[in-house]
């Protein structure tokens, strides 16, 4: 279906609404907001939109309905699927304005808060109140609340805490038909009709725009203790990280990283300290964290037992905020550093964590057949493995025309081993066709009626997650 193009009447009404200074279309700001950090993919919008109000949206949405207009949610554009791209043009909603912390509640360990927060200082603001947001994406220091929640993001801490769905109480959100509705009730257990809240969550700005957010919060950990450990085998790290669960603790991170991945993090950030010794293939970054000093000491010393079983050379142990601190930036520049080296693609692949092996050695195995590099590493004890091929010198043609059908044959194998498609970044643009992977065409039907009840005319996000 075709959507109309925006005129200068359009976009009268959109000043008249959000105010002259939040209407942009001069080709700086649309270049601004063509692109986030999926690939290397640029999407035009007409005009970009800064609202501040959920009525605002509201009257905005109204008009795309009636204009037949396209509407393209963004948080702060740190997506990796290529959710926030404007495909069709039209308005790109930008959420930055939404910016505020309204209430951290002490007394119910709650939070409100608008969707343009960046996750860290939320994470900081509650932390000074001795109270923990958990969800960590590896953008977090630039990432916005309101994008976690579309694309139900995780991090290294979600092995211990769960996901952003796991704090998401309830929502304010913009119905496509402009209606303002709040999902929930404030409460940390509910069994009153179906879970809009949780529907809305990970439907990455395809059923609504976020206005505001509840989030439950939990007492801060007092403690937590880091190691570094080099394997001579990467399939033996992987291997080992169900063993650590098994044994009876359960890590606050267990983080994989393959020997480039953790040297191409260290050189992108300029540092030299962390010795990588010969033969290393992959290495594990484990946390623990508690209240209790002692417990984590004993913690460590259960890893150290299980880790007795595999070839690993010394371990490092972080003894000290500043190296606890180097370690994890290392960790969360991976996909960055990546990103300099070479033209890549990142699956975000993801299997029941004691199938991390399988999957590892099925990644390389066809990586092999089809002539491709790979740079995995990611969220071990979740089985959430971030596979980036490399372009390095394959063809185009090969790039362009044989890497889907490698990649259809990894997805397969995660749906094999009983995992699924994208862990935590989303499907968005860049993982559509491969929705048919985990879903049969029912339940791909019943997704799409979902869509269609919430956007009869498809003016939100449109021709995301679906093929077509
Ligand atoms: C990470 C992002 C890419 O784990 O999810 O670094
Ligand atoms: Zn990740």
């Amino acid at each position: 279906m075709g959507y109309s193009i925006i005129t200068s009447a359009h976009i009268n009404q959109l000043i008249s609404i959000v105010g002259n200074k939040y209407v942009l279309f001069d080709e700086e700001s649309l270049d601004k907001y063509s692109h986030d950090e999926t690939e290397d993919f640029k999407f035009y919008p007409e005009v970009v939109v800064l609202p501040r109000t959920p009525e605002e949206i509201s009257a905005i949405l109204k008009i795309c309905n009636k204009e037949n207009i396209p509407l393209t949610p963004r948080g702060a554009g740190t997506g990796l699927s290529g959710g926030a791209l404007p495909i069709n043009k039209g308005i790109l909603l930008s959420m930055e304005r939404f910016n505020e912390i309204l209430e951290i509640d002490e007394r119910n360990l709650q939070a409100t808060v608008e969707p343009g927060v960046i996750t860290q200082v939320f994470q900081e603001a509650v932390k000074q109140k001795g109270l923990f947001y958990p969800p960590d994406p590896a953008s977090k220091g630039s990432c916005f609340l309101g994008g976690n929640i579309a694309e139900n993001s995780g991090g290294p801490k979600a092995v211990k805490y769960g996901v952003t769905k796991d704090y998401v109480l309830n929502l304010e959100v913009v119905l496509p038909n402009g209606e303002i509705v709040w999902t929930g009730a404030n409460v940390l257990k509910n069994s009153t009709g179906y879970n809009l809240t949780q529907l809305i969550v990970g439907s990455e700005g395809t059923l609504g725009v976020v206005t505001k957010a509840v989030f439950r919060l939990l007492p801060h950990p007092k403690f937590d203790l880091l190691m570094l450990v080099p394997f001579y085998s990467a399939a033996e790290a992987c291997a080992a990280v169900a063993d650590i669960f098994k044994a009876g603790v359960i890590p606050s991170g267990i983080e994989f990283m393959e020997r480039d991945a953790l040297v191409w993090g260290s050189n992108h950030l300029g540092d030299s300290s962390i010795a990588i010794p010969e033969n290393i293939e992959a290495h594990l970054l484990i946390e623990v964290d508690g209240n209790d000093l002692d417990v984590l000491y004993k913690d460590c010393e259960t890893i150290n037992k299980v880790l007795e079983n595999y070839n690993c050379d010394e371990i490092l142990f972080a003894d000290d905020a500043v190296q606890k601190d180097k370690l994890w930036k290392i960790r969360r520049v991976v996909g960055e550093a990546v990103k300099t080296k070479s033209i890549y693609k990142e699956e975000d692949t993801v299997v029941p964590r004691a199938e991390l092996p399988v999957l590892l050695k099925g990644v390389k195995r066809i990586g092999k057949e089809y002539g491709f590099k790979s740079v995995c590493y990611g969220h071990a004890g979740d089985g959430n493995l971030h596979v980036n091929i490399i372009k390095d010198n394959m063809t185009d043609e090969a790039w362009n025309n044989e890497l889907p059908k490698a990649i259809r044959e990894i997805f397969k194998l995660c749906v094999d081993l009983k995992g699924t498609v994208s862990g935590e970044h989303g499907i968005g643009l860049v993982q559509k066709e491969y929705m048919d992977i985990p879903f049969n065409e029912t339940m791909i039907k019943l997704q799409k009626d979902i869509k269609n009840l919430f956007d009869p005319n498809n003016i939100l996000n449109p021709n995301k997650i679906f093929l077509k």
